[in-house]
């Protein structure tokens, strides 16, 4: 079921971009580094998440919010792509090929991260469901992508280089960092779907849960992944000084942590989700403790 929901996006994401007016090598790039593989994990929840609180009309559902879970996953792209730049993490490796200015130049990839991210609006603008639903979402996203989300949440991953930030303080980080967007992929999903206000809840509580868990893991994964298996360079958050979860807490607490924040992901759903859909929800907590990229 996930690998179908995973390549529907993929085959969407395949299309884009294509456009004859776009300058070829801005094309090129931007679709160098969205094609270029990746979990799709928020797109994937957004879908995941909307077919659970409809199971009457999955089908027609996932066609009509599929531009806007391939949206998520633009805005997704282009934070990676931004993230990499030597003024940021000065990262050489993503997704397991050179990173955007590696393969391209700097000038490049900021244009496509720019790209990606402008972009993303039209193809969510072009989602079926009522407008004033539509509307809500699209404020939503900008929301968690911006200045007090995702990029307020990088502007404090840079500050917090060198320091040793409260527990509080990181958890912050964390929930606007990385948690916004996913939190926000399993909101719209359920707002798209037309939620109940139960269904509502769980699926914030789900993605809040999973927000923490993922970005804890992400911070293991640098400390004890091998490169050619998590597809970017390890052990780089150490160099950078980066305020993380094992250099925090230490590695065995923040594997703790991560298993009890999936639990909790997990326990989110009870009573209120059932079928394959809700399964893949629950299995993704799950597994996300044991990823090995
Ligand atoms: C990596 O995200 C960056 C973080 C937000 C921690 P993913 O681990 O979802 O990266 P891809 O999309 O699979 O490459
Ligand atoms: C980046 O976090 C999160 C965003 C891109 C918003 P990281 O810097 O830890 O992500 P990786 O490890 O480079 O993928
Ligand atoms: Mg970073
Ligand atoms: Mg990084
Ligand atoms: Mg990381």
């Amino acid at each position: 079921m996930s690998a179908d929901l995973r390549s529907r996006v993929e085959q969407y994401l395949s299309t884009t971009f294509l456009d004859g007016n776009i300058p070829s090598r801005l094309s090129q790039a931007m679709r160098y580094s969205l094609l270029a593989g990746g979990k799709r994990l928020r797109p994937v929840l957004c879908l995941a998440v909307a077919r659970a609180c409809a199971k009457d009309r999955a089908e027609e559902l996932t066609a009509a919010i599929l531009p806007f879970a391939a949206g998520l996953e633009m805005i997704h792209t282009y934070s990676l792509i931004h993230d990499d730049l030597p003024a940021m993490d000065d990262d050489d490796l993503r997704r397991g090929c050179p990173t955007c200015h590696k393969a391209f130049d700097e000038a490049t990839a900021i244009l496509a991260g720019d790209a990606l991210l402008t972009n993303a609006f039209s193809h969510m603008a072009r989602t079926s469901v009522p407008a004033t639903v539509l509307l809500e979402a699209v404020r939503l996203t900008a929301d968690a992508a911006g200045a007090a989300g995702m990029a307020g949440g990088q502007m404090l991953d840079l500050e917090g280089e060198g320091k040793k930030l409260s527990l509080e303080e990181l958890r912050i980080l964390n929930e606007k960092k990385t948690g916004a967007l996913l939190f926000n992929a399993c909101e719209c999903g359920a707002l798209l779907a037309g939620a109940s206000p139960k269904q509502r809840d769980a699926a914030r509580r789900y993605g809040s849960e999973l927000g923490i868990a993922f970005q804890i893991t992400d911070d293991i994964l640098d400390v004890v992944g091998d490169e050619a298996t998590v597809g970017k360079e390890v052990r780089h958050d150490a160099e950078s000084d980066k305020a993380t979860w094992p250099a925090l807490v230490g590695l065995d607490k923040a594997r703790e942590l991560a298993a009890a924040h999936c639990a909790a992901a997990e326990k989110a759903l009870e009573g209120v989700f059932s079928g394959p859909d809700a399964d893949f929800l629950r299995e993704t907590a799950r597994k996300l403790v044991n990823r090995t990229h």
